[in-house]
């Protein structure tokens, strides 16, 4: 928004969006739709995306970032966990991306970023729900790019590593790893920040990324090559957070 985008938030709770809503008109002074739907029921993302064109007439980049995470053992997962997980992350991705394209850029070309993450590069454990689910949306990036390409619709995905900040770090042990020293093991010895990954999605959406499309942008400090994945120490962190949560 600071560099000239109006903006549309689509989330479940419209309190929330609200405020989220109010901050970012208030940082920016540009405008910003807060409207309620969710990516796994796509009658919701119908009835926003023609808001969104009743209201700005166009629409130029679609950021696909709802996300359902939390760290569990594959053999706790229960089958409903699981699904839950893949209906939020890699069908709402195909449900919003299919619904942008049919409603506005497969007749005027746009930019879509699937944010995912390096979770299945290692096989990251306790993680099975959430990087099997990102590495579906790695897939559709490649397969969409290919297939939207000739609408001029370029298709990427950004891959975060640790961000400070983000519920993603709160629930997946970020504290702990922290306390353990474990950014040390990052190669550039630290977790990220949001305006990190928010410079990233400036640059895919830009001009400056006018050939880009059908790959991923890694942006972890290189974290997923060196950093740990122990078993022992991760079913650590999902008992004692069970137990805070009983
Ligand atoms: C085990 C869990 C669970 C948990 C939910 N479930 N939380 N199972 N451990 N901590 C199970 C429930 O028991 C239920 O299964 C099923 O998942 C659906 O849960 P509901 O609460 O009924 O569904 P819903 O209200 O839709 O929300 C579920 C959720 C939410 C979306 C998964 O709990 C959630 O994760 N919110 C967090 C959002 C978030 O933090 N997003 C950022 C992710 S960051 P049963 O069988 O009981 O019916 C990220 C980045 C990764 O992904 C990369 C970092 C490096």
């Amino acid at each position: 928004m600071r560099h000239g985008c109006d903006t549309v938030i689509v989330s479940r709770n419209q309190q929330r969006l609200n405020e989220a809503a109010e901050k970012l008109r208030t940082a920016t002074g540009r405008r910003c739709l807060a409207l309620v739907g969710d990516v796994r029921q796509p009658q919701t993302l119908i009835s926003a995306v023609e808001e969104a064109l009743r209201t700005f007439s166009r629409i130029d980049i679609l950021i696909n970032n709802a996300a359902g995470n939390f760290l569990c053992p594959a053999s706790s997962l229960s089958f409903n966990a699981f699904k839950t997980v893949h209906e939020i992350d890699s069908m709402g991705t195909f449900n919003a991306s299919k619904i942008v394209y049919e409603h506005y850029f497969r007749d005027h070309g746009g930019v879509i970023i699937n944010i995912s993450a390096t979770l299945d590069y290692k096989g990251q454990v306790l993680q099975v729900h959430a990087g099997s689910a990102k590495a579906a949306i790695d897939a559709m990036t490649r397969h969409l790019a290919v297939e939207w390409g000739p609408s001029k619709v370029r298709v990427i995905s950004l891959a975060p590593g640790p961000i400070v900040g983000t519920e993603g770090m709160r629930r997946l042990g970020g504290q702990v790893a922290e306390a353990a020293g474990l950014y040390n093991m990052i190669p550039l010895q630290r977790p990220g920040n949001k305006t990190e990954i928010a410079h990233g999605a400036l640059f895919l959406a830009s001009p400056l990324a006018a050939y880009v499309t059908g790959t991923t942008l890694v942006m972890d400090g290189g974290s997923w090559m060196t950093s740990p994945n122990y078993l022992q120490a991760s079913l650590d962190v999902w008992s004692s957070q069970k137990k805070a949560n009983q």
